[in-house]
């Protein structure tokens, strides 16, 4: 009876010791120490054996089974020990790693990126950037601006009417009187914004985008004007370049001028090959903008907010922004602008 117990406690050890697992260690606790398992159930046949029997073979099976428990006991502390080591050593992050590299950021439009590469220019400059209505009232976009009753801008054809006396703004020059109601002088402003004609072509959409300037002081002049249009024309088309005004009309300025940039396409109108250039058909100058001193009968509107016309003087200046971003980057139709191809978009 003793060598059956200790022969069961030796076994006990070995498979305890072998238990890779915390199952596997659970088996063998059912296996030697279970409710229906040898070493238990001798134990519990000691009252039946014969008295001189009980107390050595009690105490060695109550031993051996101690011993068995206490092993299990250790055993399952470090299976459940290297579990838990093994666990972190499989969920370890790495932080170090580069994350997932991150989805193309996409990039401006050509048309904004101009917009905000000539609003740069003129904030430098001390101007601020304002924005105004596109559904525009006909008295800012026409009346106010010193247009004839009869100007041919004013027609159902040229111009998109929301009603008789409401109107898809045909310039950004409304801005001006807006502007002089709402600030006394000096203003220094810029004024980018959709514009509306009825037109389509190859050049010319019915939506497009305009810039106007204005500057009005007590002893502004049109050398002021080319001045800052020439500081503008460098900052845009390069250093070297030159700028002229051409005389020209427009109801709400008096001078008017058309401003031209020397052409950076090309030397005197001929290209490096000799041929005459196409950028400006061989002229040397590009036609950018139009411009002028501010007429006095502009001032007539809004003398009451401190434009007196005797005391102020001031210039305008309104450029199309599709017509720089297509010279700059030599864009062979207005309408790329819109179609929204990104194997045209991201060229830029
Ligand atoms: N508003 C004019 C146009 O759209 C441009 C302009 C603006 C001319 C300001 C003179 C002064 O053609």
């Amino acid at each position: 009876m003793i060598e059956r117990i200790d022969a069961l406690r030796g076994e006990g050890e070995a498979a305890i010791a072998a238990a890779a697992t915390t199952d596997a260690l659970e088996q063998a606790r059912i296996h030697y120490l279970g409710r229906r398992a040898e070493l238990p159930n001798l134990l519990r046949g000691v009252a039946q054996l014969p008295p001189e029997q009980r107390g050595a073979v009690g105490k060695a099976a109550n031993v051996a089974r101690k011993a068995l428990e206490q092993l299990i006991e250790a055993r399952g502390a470090e299976l459940a020990g290297a579990e838990l080591e093994r666990q972190l050593a499989e969920d370890r992050i790495d932080v170090t790693l580069p994350g997932a590299p991150l989805p193309p950021a996409g990039g401006l439009h050509l048309l904004n990126a101009t917009r905000r590469e000539i609003e740069d220019v003129f904030v430098g400059l001390g101007y601020t950037v304002a924005e105004g209505p596109e559904v525009e009232r006909v008295y800012y976009n026409f009346d106010a601006l010193n247009h004839d009753p009869a100007h041919p801008a004013r027609l159902r054809t040229d111009t998109f009417y929301v009603a008789d006396d409401v109107v898809l703004r045909t310039h950004t020059s409304p801005m001006q009187v807006r502007a002089m109601e709402q600030h006394p002088p000096p203003i220094f402003l810029i004024v980018p914004g959709r514009v509306y004609r009825r037109d389509s072509d190859a050049t010319h959409t019915p939506q497009f985008h305009q810039i106007e300037g204005l500057a009005v002081d007590e002893d502004i002049t049109l050398s002021d004007l080319k001045g800052t249009l020439l500081a503008f024309a460098r900052a845009i088309f390069g250093d070297e370049r030159q700028v002229r005004l051409r005389p020209h009309f427009f109801p709400f300025t008096e001078p008017s001028v058309e401003v031209d940039v020397s052409c950076f396409n090309c030397k005197d109108g001929l290209t490096r090959e000799g041929a005459r250039c196409p950028l400006c058909k061989g002229t040397g100058w590009i036609e950018i903008l139009g411009a002028g001193m501010v007429d006095p009968n502009v001032f007539g509107y809004v003398r009451e907010h401190g434009y007196d016309p005797e005391r102020i003087q001031g210039f305008a200046f309104g450029m199309g922004v599709e017509r720089i971003a297509f010279l700059k980057h030599g864009v062979s139709d207005l309408r790329l602008f819109y179609d929204n191809d990104l194997r045209f978009l991201e060229q830029f």
